[in-house]
């Protein structure tokens, strides 16, 4: 196993770890803050992730260690669980909640984490720490849940526990994703189509723009009741339950509905930005590389512009990217506020891309992007528990 983590645990426990999971981080290729208005979005799971390497106790305690931050709380076993501050640790501990609540008898856990995923940059570290421990203790209690079930566990966890309001394809994405494929999900009925990624001669860069991230949370929450405003508004005249409902042309029949400019913005983006990943992945299944790049372009722009949850940092990428013509599109993935961008380049270019790319970000900036290769991976599994490194 990578990253010499059955030693760690053994130094932190003094055993050896009897159990081992990962559950990657996503991307999301297309179809950007639509999951909550019952759209269509066609995330990858990437090889990034979180481990788990985990053994039962008998001392009624659950111990949480992690590789990447200080805090390694011990919680004594109880009925119910409240977050505790923002710590790493409530996204387990929430998760363990849920299963408590559910019935299920969960016994001590001495646990250690590790996530090579840079966390908190927009690539589903959370969903990622979620998915693995739900995986985990559905594995190890025997209580029955489907993978679906899973995922449906760890979206709750963090609308109820962690409060924020996110959609199903962050979870969605961590679970069922598979090597080299792409997911199209629809988040209204949850059927999903899952695609051959079909980069042709592209491959698929990361760039973390490392801004720290502040406020994503209520800026995040602040949006889905802004399109639920919308909601609201066009069912004066429509009878829908989503804003991907309906398309472009019933939108702009409908739109004076509603009033307030900025949430009819909100509601553009979100109609529109649906109908973009339809016509994404016919062109991705058309091996139309130089379509689906446009469509990545516009959805940039319209969260730029329309849904405002961009900045100058992402904006930045995304700008230097235009003016590469090995690169066939690019925009933010994820949430926004900073995080990170994804590019399709043409392979062979991609050490002059990152480089060029860095230098143009840094100048216009102040500091350094990070870039990555990024490889599409499997969803959450277990892993064999063996000492090499
Ligand atoms: C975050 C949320 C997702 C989704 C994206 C935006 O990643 O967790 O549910 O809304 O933002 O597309």
């Amino acid at each position: 196993m990578k990253h010499g983590l059955p030693q760690k645990f053994n130094e932190i426990y003094h055993k050896e770890a009897q159990h081992a999971y990962f559950s990657p981080g996503r991307v999301n290729l297309i179809g950007e803050h639509i999951d909550y208005n019952g759209g269509l979005v066609m995330p990858c799971a990437i090889t990034f992730g979180t481990y788990l390497l985990i053994n039962p106790n008998q001392d009624n305690v659950f111990r949480f260690r992690s590789l990447n931050f200080d805090e390694n709380p011990e919680i004594a076993i109880q009925d119910s669980y409240t977050k505790n501050g923002d710590g790493w640790f409530n996204f387990p501990l929430g998760v363990i909640d849920h299963f408590a609540k559910d019935g299920h008898k969960i016994t001590g856990l001495d646990m250690l984490f590790f996530g090579d995923i840079p966390i908190g940059a927009g690539l589903s570290s959370s969903a990622s720490i979620e998915v693995v421990m739900a995986y985990a203790l559905n594995d190890l209690f025997n209580a029955g849940y489907s993978k679906l079930d899973l995922v449906k566990i760890a979206k709750s966890v963090e609308n109820n526990f962690i409060g924020m309001n996110c959609g199903i394809m962050d979870q969605f994405a961590v679970a069922f994703g598979e090597k080299d494929k792409a997911i199209v999900l629809n988040c209204d009925t949850l059927k999903y189509d899952i695609v051959p990624s079909n980069l042709g001669n592209y491959v698929l860069a990361i760039i973390n723009t490392n801004k720290s991230r502040k406020l994503v949370e209520s800026k995040y929450n602040e949006r889905v009741e802004e399109c639920q405003t919308a909601l609201k508004a066009l069912n004066k005249e429509l009878n829908i339950h989503y804003l991907c409902d309906i398309d472009t042309a019933t939108f702009n029949q409908h739109k004076n509905l509603i009033i307030d400019e900025v949430v009819r913005k909100r509601a553009q983006h979100v109609v529109e930005e649906n109908d973009r990943v339809k016509l994404a992945a016919d062109a991705l299944a058309a091996n139309n590389l130089a379509e689906f790049g446009k469509l990545m372009y516009a959805s940039h722009d319209s969260l730029r512009d329309l849904y405002e949850v961009s900045g100058k940092e992402l904006d930045a990428v995304v700008e230097y990217a235009k003016t590469n013509p090995h690169v066939a599109g690019a925009r933010m993935t994820g949430a926004g506020f900073g995080g990170c961008a994804i590019a399709l380049v043409k392979e062979y270019q991609f050490d002059d891309f990152s480089k060029e790319l860095a230098d143009y970000y840094t100048d216009k900036i102040g500091y350094a992007p990070s870039v990555y290769q990024s490889l599409i991976g499997n969803g959450v599994g277990s892993l064999l528990v063996t000492s090499e490194a």
